[in-house]
């Protein structure tokens, strides 16, 4: 998005602006909703040559294409393909890249379902996959073979909120001609600007701040100029689209997302801080903390954090940690986040990483720290370890 006499507008301006034309569109300030499958060419000619701005909707509607020009923009990529899921984005930009034979390097930290898509599809081709320590850096360049064709990175890793050295690792890559994809859902191109930093695919689970409200799914790939063609061609071939009304939901959340991130960064770095100081815990894991492993890295690379992070306890019983989640009045129990509520989830991922020891001595926990007030949640956590204490 280009200022009239040349130039860049700033991200703010971008947010706002950006995939939207309302002189396009009667002078509505939002692009509508368009439903459809079926679009008419005027002509014999026309159709045959599909000489059409839009020639059927599963390859884009003006309302996907806003969703999609306003992405590129915000992610300084080239070009950006859309899924229905978060998972489903993961596993398009894999696809996009990836064929028989090959290899892949992915993060031990990654989201556990891209995991199991490793596991249980990328198998079937054949293609191999190494896990790799997420502290790794440069390092990687050890790990890469003749026929790597991914380098798979996420950070903060998934629960337990490793830093990765994004730069290093995609340095190592490319001088070995391997792409290098990044789940980048955590931060958004807000606070880690993924192209620039080297990414050539960079994931977005859209279902977390695009939509702000838990009330959808949807996934976002953004490219670089060398991936963007194949990611575009692939999203073609899986013809897998999101709905029209989720993509304009997310384009309404685009507009405020900023806001709401450093509202979210405010007031989970103040959460994290006040759990830090607390004698039922063992430890915070957020990165904006000072006492955090990945801080140096995270202050270098990151322009901010958002709501998301984890917290080992001291040893308790799984009793103690029911009572204390089970009587909790604002936080809510349940999977994603991202949406403008407070979400507490228990984890342990011991069982399946397999490279780096995940060995806490107490439970842990993920939080997602909404916008309530903040003296209200933490009185609801205050109550929560009275009870936790009360029946270790
Ligand atoms: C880091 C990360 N990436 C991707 C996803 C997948 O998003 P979705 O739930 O839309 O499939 C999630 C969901 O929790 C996530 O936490």
């Amino acid at each position: 998005m280009e200022k009239r006499g040349g130039g860049h507008w700033g991200e703010r301006t971008k947010l706002v602006h950006a995939g939207r034309d309302p002189s396009e569109q009667f002078g509505f300030v939002n692009t509508p909703i368009y439903r459809g499958s079926t679009v008419l060419y005027p002509s014999y000619d026309a159709l045959v040559s599909k000489d059409s701005r839009y020639t059927y909707a599963t390859k884009g509607t003006p309302t996907t294409e806003a969703l999609e020009k306003a992405w590129t923009d915000i992610s300084g990529a080239a070009g950006t393909a859309l899924a229905p899921s978060g998972l489903s984005a993961i596993a398009l930009a894999m696809m996009s890249v990836v064929k028989a034979g090959d290899h892949v390097l992915v993060t031990d930290s990654v989201y556990r379902p891209t995991r199991e898509f490793c596991a249980e599809h990328l198998t079937r081709f054949g293609i191999e996959t190494t896990y790799y320590d997420p502290l790794i850096g440069a390092g990687i360049a050890d790990l890469i073979r003749d026929n790597t064709s991914v380098v798979w990175t996420e950070a903060p890793g998934s629960q337990t909120m490793e830093m990765q050295d994004i730069p290093a690792i995609a340095e190592a890559a490319h001088a070995r001609g391997a792409v290098v994809a990044m789940d980048n859902t955590w931060a958004t191109p807000l606070f880690f600007p993924p192209h620039a930093m080297g990414v050539d695919l960079a994931i977005e689970a859209g279902t977390k701040y695009l939509s702000g409200g838990s009330d959808l799914l949807m996934g976002l790939v953004s490219a670089s100029e060398r991936c963007w063609k194949q990611l575009r061609r692939t999203y073609e071939l899986y013809s897998s689209c999101p709905g029209p009304e989720d993509v304009f939901l997310c384009l309404r959340g685009i507009r405020t997302m900023k806001l709401r991130l450093h509202e979210h960064e405010k007031q989970a770095l103040e959460m994290a801080r006040w759990l830090e100081a607390r004698p039922e815990v063992a430890r915070v894991m957020h990165p904006a903390l000072e006492s955090d492993p990945g801080h140096t890295i995270w202050k270098r690379d990151f322009k901010g954090a958002s709501g998301l992070f984890s917290i080992e306890l001291k040893p308790a019983s799984k009793q103690a940690v029911a009572a204390m989640l089970d009587g909790l009045e604002l936080f809510g129990m349940g999977f994603s986040w991202g949406g403008f509520e407070s979400l507490v989830t228990p984890f342990n991922c011991a069982s399946y990483r397999t490279v780096t020891e995940f060995a806490p001595a107490g439970p842990c926990l993920r939080f997602h720290v909404g916008l309530e007030d903040l003296d209200d949640l933490k009185a609801d956590l205050d109550a929560g370890f009275t009870r936790l204490r009360a029946t270790i």
